[in-house]
């Protein structure tokens, strides 16, 4: 589902895809088939997601065929999508290992592999606004061991494998398209040896034993962009807790780290209950924690399950649980709404980064957590560091660049998001704030949006038209001033002397 159709990328696909209909025929439903667009013309990833079409649901069904964290998986995957253009031709994003067989609407497709593109060439064309159906079956896909220095992807343990696929790894476990402006719904069927167990996103509809094998099959009824999808399986064990405002409530981890880490989990349910008073309903059926033994240096907001290391798990409580409440507050923010290109990646972790603050203030941790005694005094220091960070990674909704991850999921985008959030909250008040942040999850649950909807929806709330104030903060390439403290100062020197907070927090 892509939720918001954006002029400027309109007229990006127009130019990837060439001169449309330059030399085709006439055509009743307007151009004549042409290619769908390799990538989406995203500015930090121009090949992730494909042009031309609109996935509806994926129906992704892998085999895991021992009890082996470093096997090869092999997937099937059926993904109904519409046509938004007559297409000759179309790509999916794969990484994986091979593909088996490629059929559209039924009929073998012809298909090619360039990088991490599978081309697909159906039979007939597929006209647009028609909803077609492609299934790639029999692909193989092999896990990697996690990297600290780079994103992970489809992850071997000790224990088993899972996803951390954020922001461009999703497709090296199937084939689809790989970009968080196209949402969809989701059925995950997972087979494995008994004795295994296997999670994924959304909620379980059932398991089917079948020759030593079990079947687990979940749905997420509510839409997902595929860098945050969840397929936990080995031998790890799920424990339920007490459901929290009608909301289930489950956690995996490696089955012999069981009694260490379970309790450490439990403060999920108390923390939910928080986010849903701060900012309304919670936008998912189940939630709970994941937690894999590795070290991967990031936490991850899967949908509905969020992911840990175990080495996070193994730090004081004062760390631990801000950085929980930072992916819980992630489901509203990034998950639920998530970003329709990649520079919008602040509104995702400005937002779960304020939320994390102020959890920690309220909690009594702050201190402990940050080194600085409270919010006020963490986000002057920000400030002073503004244009530096600026600097450094780029205007906080324009990161410099994306060929290392830390380029994206940068200091700026996180401490520099929250502080924009810290700006708006000084420009129109603690009631208006609030009210923008609940409007904002409200109206866009489901959907992918970006910086420019979130500027407009402050304005609409507020009654002030904050796009100047806005765009200078989120744009601009030096920090400006902040609203009642006059005498906060952009100081290089100072922002030399101590660390931003960020670097403590997250790596
Ligand atoms: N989005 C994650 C968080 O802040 C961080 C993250 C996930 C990340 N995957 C990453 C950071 C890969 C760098 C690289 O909760
Ligand atoms: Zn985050």
């Amino acid at each position: 589902m892509r939720t918001q159709p954006k002029k400027g990328l309109a007229v990006l696909l127009a130019v990837l895809v060439g001169s449309v209909g330059a030399a085709a025929p006439a055509y009743a439903g307007g151009a004549g088939p042409t290619p769908g667009s390799a990538g989406l013309g995203d500015r930090l990833y121009p090949l992730l997601g494909n042009g031309g079409y609109d996935v509806q649901n994926y129906d992704l069904h892998v085999t895991y065929p021992e009890k082996d964290p470093k096997q090869t998986v092999t997937g099937d995957v059926t993904i109904t999508a519409l046509a938004t253009q007559n297409l000759s031709r179309f790509n999916l994003d794969f990484g994986g290992d091979s593909v088996g067989v490629v059929r559209v609407n039924g009929d073998r497709a012809e298909f090619t592999r360039q990088g991490d593109e599978l081309v697909i060439t159906p039979r007939r064309h597929l006209p647009k606004g028609q909803r077609f159906r492609v299934r790639v079956s029999g692909y193989t896909a092999t896990p990697i061991e996690a990297n600290a220095s780079s994103p992970a992807g489809f992850v071997t343990t000790t224990d088993g494998t899972f996803m951390a696929g954020q922001p461009d790894q999703s497709h090296n476990y199937f084939p689809s398209n790989d970009h968080p402006s196209d949402m969809a719904t989701y059925t995950i069927a997972l087979t494995a040896p008994v004795g295994w167990l296997a999670v994924a996103n959304g909620t379980h509809v059932s398991d089917k034993r079948d020759h030593g094998y079990v079947t687990s099959t979940y749905r997420e009824a509510k839409p997902l962009a595929s860098e945050l999808i969840q397929a936990a399986v080995g031998d790890f064990v799920l424990q339920k807790r007490p459901p929290v405002n009608g909301i289930a409530i489950r956690d995996v981890v490696p089955r012999r780290l069981a009694d260490d880490l379970l309790p450490k989990a439990e403060v999920e349910r108390s923390q939910l209950t928080w986010m849903i008073d701060k900012v309304g309903k919670y936008p998912f059926e189940n939630y709970g924690s994941l937690v894999v033994d590795t070290r991967l240096g990031f936490a991850l907001e899967t949908q509905t399950i969020s992911l840990y290391d175990t080495s996070l798990f193994a730090r004081p409580k004062y760390i631990l649980d801000p950085i929980m409440l930072h992916e819980l507050s992630h489901m509203w923010f990034g998950d639920s709404v998530a970003p329709s290109e990649w520079s919008s990646v602040w509104q995702s972790e400005g937002h779960a980064t304020w939320y994390e603050l102020e959890y920690a203030e309220e909690t009594g941790v702050f201190q402990q957590y940050t080194r600085m005694p409270n919010r006020e005094a963490y986000f002057k220091q920000v400030y002073a560091e503004g244009d530096q960070l600026r600097k450094d990674y780029g205007p906080v909704a324009r990161p410099l660049k994306a060929d290392v991850i830390w380029d994206v999921f940068n200091p700026n985008v996180y401490d520099g998001g929250a502080l924009v959030l810290y700006a708006l909250r000084q420009k129109v008040g603690e009631r208006d704030f609030q009210r923008i942040e609940r409007e904002w999850v409200k109206l866009n649950r489901g959907k992918s949006v970006d910086t420019h909807d979130f500027v407009n929806l402050a304005s609409a709330v507020s009654g002030k038209n904050l796009r100047p104030f806005l765009n200078d903060w989120l744009y601009g390439t030096t920090t400006p001033p902040m609203p009642g403290h006059p005498d906060w100062t952009v100081d290089p020197a100072e922002a030399a002397a101590a660390p931003a907070a960020a670097t403590a927090r997250h790596r």
